[in-house]
């Protein structure tokens, strides 16, 4: 049990970026272009890991594609967060077994969460045989080292550290989006939820340096990123290993006082960490979204106890009650697992009280999908499917009827909103965020992508709200 947290220092960071310049030296010696393919399978977390590998391939001298077809390195960063999770990103490696029949020269690789568990990393060494490398959550940093050892030479080879996680800083970064930016805080998670596998496959929390993060925020900002999502599995734990006194609420003010027009957003949040203080800072600084996603799980004290969520329903709706002095306007979101371990009715009806006493804008609702090695998966109490399903479908149904009528109250409100480009089903239209996260459409005849403006909401759908542009103030 030596198992420990390593910071990569700055010559290790540096070793790596040698790797970069080694690869782009074999990647210059072919007079044609390179292209690669990442694919993003887990959470927000995942997707800035993601931006991280397209970043170290782009300065590898690859151009960042779309289609496999014609790539020559394909990286798959999977998720373990549910069983479904796993097989799309499995049938996916599936489908490039013809891409590399068809040429023996592309480079496939499998790196996140999943491999980061021994019985899916022996899966893909055993049943796809044409994968080249892989690589845990702990060893993305190592990426470019991996990939020229994959260049030069033939093996296949499989790097998953006994590690509690690593920290690195320094690597490059292609971010998807030219306004709208994840920037990690903190990484690992040390809370155990029993149903969770996040703490067996990204290890024990680490923050990042305050300076680390203030210098990325500025950065972002100056280059015009209007939207700045922070990121973390608990990010109300950030600071507690710094060894400095500074939480995530002194983060917050810090990254509000950078000068310029910006949104702030974070999560997740665990509510046994919502601190007050968090709460009075949002409620201080206009540049926070009034946005705030309180992953609840289930709202019965028995089954909360299951989980090992360390709170009770009183205390989350006392703490909702908090917020909604605070910050009347705010948008209340959460995360529910249907069908845990033991779940009765009852349980379930409690759940839906919650739903209906805090009505959430919006809910993000999951299955229970037992993980293996996790507590949860060895309990004799696994609820039927059908249970499952039944319950999960009241839930929508209950939890769509609340999302229209909160969505009916927007109705004659003006919204601050963040342009995200052409509507997907009307090109006549532009989509955006309300600070909630609500999407909304509008016309304009100027493009507004990238840009905050006003939008007067005109009609509301349970998804969806429509309006027009008015003058920012
Ligand atoms: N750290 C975050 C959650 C990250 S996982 C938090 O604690 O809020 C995102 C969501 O996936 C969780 O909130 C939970 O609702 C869901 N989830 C996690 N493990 C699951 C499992 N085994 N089955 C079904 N849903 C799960
Ligand atoms: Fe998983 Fe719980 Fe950690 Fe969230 S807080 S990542 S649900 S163990
Ligand atoms: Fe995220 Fe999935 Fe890993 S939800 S942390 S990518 S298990």
């Amino acid at each position: 049990m030596n198992k420990q947290v390593k910071i990569i220092s700055k010559e290790e960071v540096d070793i790596q970026h040698e790797y970069m310049s080694r690869v782009r030296v074999l990647n210059n010696q072919a007079d044609r272009s390179w292209r690669a393919v990442v694919r993003t399978f887990g959470c927000q977390q995942n997707e800035a890991d993601s931006e991280k590998i397209a970043g170290m391939a782009e300065s590898m001298g690859y151009e960042i594609v779309d289609d496999e077809a014609d790539a020559d390195l394909i990286v798959v960063n999977t998720c373990a967060i549910r069983e479904h999770a796993e097989l799309k990103a499995l049938s996916i490696t599936g489908q490039f077994k013809h891409l590399k029949a068809a040429n023996p020269e592309l480079i496939i690789a499998i790196c996140g969460c999943m491999v980061s568990q021994e019985h899916r990393l022996d899966d893909i060494k055993n049943r796809y045989p044409y994968v080249n490398f892989l690589f845990g959550t702990g060893e993305l940093y190592r990426f470019p080292e991996l990939l020229y050892k994959a260049r030069v030479g033939n093996e296949r080879f499989f790097v998953v550290e006994d590690t509690e996680g690593t920290l690195a800083e320094g690597l490059p970064i292609k971010r998807v989006s030219g306004f709208k930016a994840w920037l990690s805080i903190m990484y690992g998670c040390n809370n155990y939820c029993t149903y969770c596998v996040v703490p067996y496959v990204r290890g024990r929390e680490r923050s990042r340096m305050r300076e680390d993060v203030l210098a990325e925020a500025k950065q972002l900002i100056e280059s015009g990123y209007k939207e700045i999502t922070l990121l973390g599995q608990n990010v109300n734990s950030y600071g507690k290993d710094l060894g400095y006194d500074y939480d995530f609420a002194d983060l917050l003010n810090d990254i509000c006082a950078i000068d310029g027009d910006f949104i702030i957003r974070f999560m997740t949040s665990h509510p046994k960490d919502a601190s007050h203080k968090l709460i009075d800072t949002m409620a201080a600084n206009p540049k926070i979204a009034r946005q705030f996603h309180l992953p609840l799980q289930s709202g019965s004290n028995g089954i909360l106890k299951a989980m090992n969520r360390k709170y009770a329903r009183e205390a989350y709706l006392e703490l909702i009650d908090y917020m909604r002095k605070m910050i009347p306007d705010i948008s209340i979101t959460t995360d529910i697992i249907v069908g845990f371990p033991g779940e009765t009715e009852a349980d379930f009806s409690d759940t839906l009280d919650i739903l209906s006493k805090v009505r959430y804008d919006n809910i993000y609702s999951f299955i229970y999908s037992p993980r293996r090695g996790t507590p949860a998966a060895s309990m004799n109490t696994q609820i039927p499917k059908e249970i499952q399903s039944e319950r999960f479908a009241r839930l929508l149904e209950l939890q769509h009827k609340i999302s229209n009528e909160e969505n009916q109250k927007l109705v004659s409100t003006t919204q601050r909103v963040l342009v995200e480009g052409i509507s997907k089903n009307d090109p006549g239209m532009y989509t955006g965020r309300c600070e909630s996260g609500r999407l909304v459409h509008f016309a304009s005849d100027t493009d507004l992508t990238g840009k905050i403006v006003n939008i007067y909401i005109e009609r509301a759908e349970t998804f969806n709200v429509f309006g027009k542009v008015v003058e920012r103030k």
